[in-house]
């Protein structure tokens, strides 16, 4: 190939086109970033119908012991994985309106959720202070009402919206479980397959 040669890329040319990587690299970014913000804004999975799996009937509470609407009580869903029981870490929480795939007896609304982030698998704390939810997750529950909060990346799931994911990188709602009462008892006996 000959100095001359028209194919053939000088030093100078290559030299000339430094600019290509970076503006590659940050239309990259820009583009990732603008996916991800889509995917976390309008992505998130509004729960339905929930698709209950019968499992262990599990009891954990009484109704009389979540007095009022924020009240809850954290329980562990004995749940079958292969041959293994394995826990299930879970909570039970009195809302203040009916709840698709929740439990409500007189004027008792009760859900109980998964807390096992959707996200990564990490387990949901249960935040009752709504500064907490609005400095740490970035999500004000509309009556200061107690939301689950994931400290792994923040994503936070409102019980008052059947368990939705509301902030952070989560998409799927929190999984719900069935509830049954008997005699002023309220069992968990299955879990939601979402
Ligand atoms: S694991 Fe919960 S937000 Fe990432």
């Amino acid at each position: 190939m000959s100095e001359n040669d028209p194919t053939k890329i000088s030093r100078r040319n290559l030299l000339e086109l430094w600019w290509i990587a970076p503006v590659l690299g940050a239309g990259g970014f820009f583009a990732w970033f603008g996916i991800r913000s889509y995917r976390i804004l309008l992505g998130k999975t509004p729960p339905g119908t929930p698709n209950f799996q019968t499992g262990n009937k599990f009891k954990i509470a009484r109704v009389s012991d979540l007095q009022q609407p924020g009240d809850a009580k954290a329980f562990d869903y004995p749940i079958k994985i292969g041959s293994s029981i394995q826990s299930l870490p879970a909570i039970l929480i009195r809302v203040s309106t009916p709840q698709p795939g929740g439990l409500s007896r007189g004027g008792t609304h009760l859900i109980a959720l998964s807390r096992v982030c959707t996200h990564q698998n990490c387990t949901c704390d249960f935040i009752t202070k709504p500064e907490i939810a609005s400095m740490a997750y970035k999500y004000r529950p509309p009556a200061g009402n107690p939301i689950l909060g994931c400290a792994c990346h923040f994503s936070a799931f409102d019980p008052e919206k059947a368990g939705m994911s509301v902030s952070g990188p989560a998409l799927k709602p929190l999984p719900r479980l069935q509830l049954e009462v008997k005699n002023s008892d309220v069992f968990a006996i299955g879990l939601e397959k979402i």
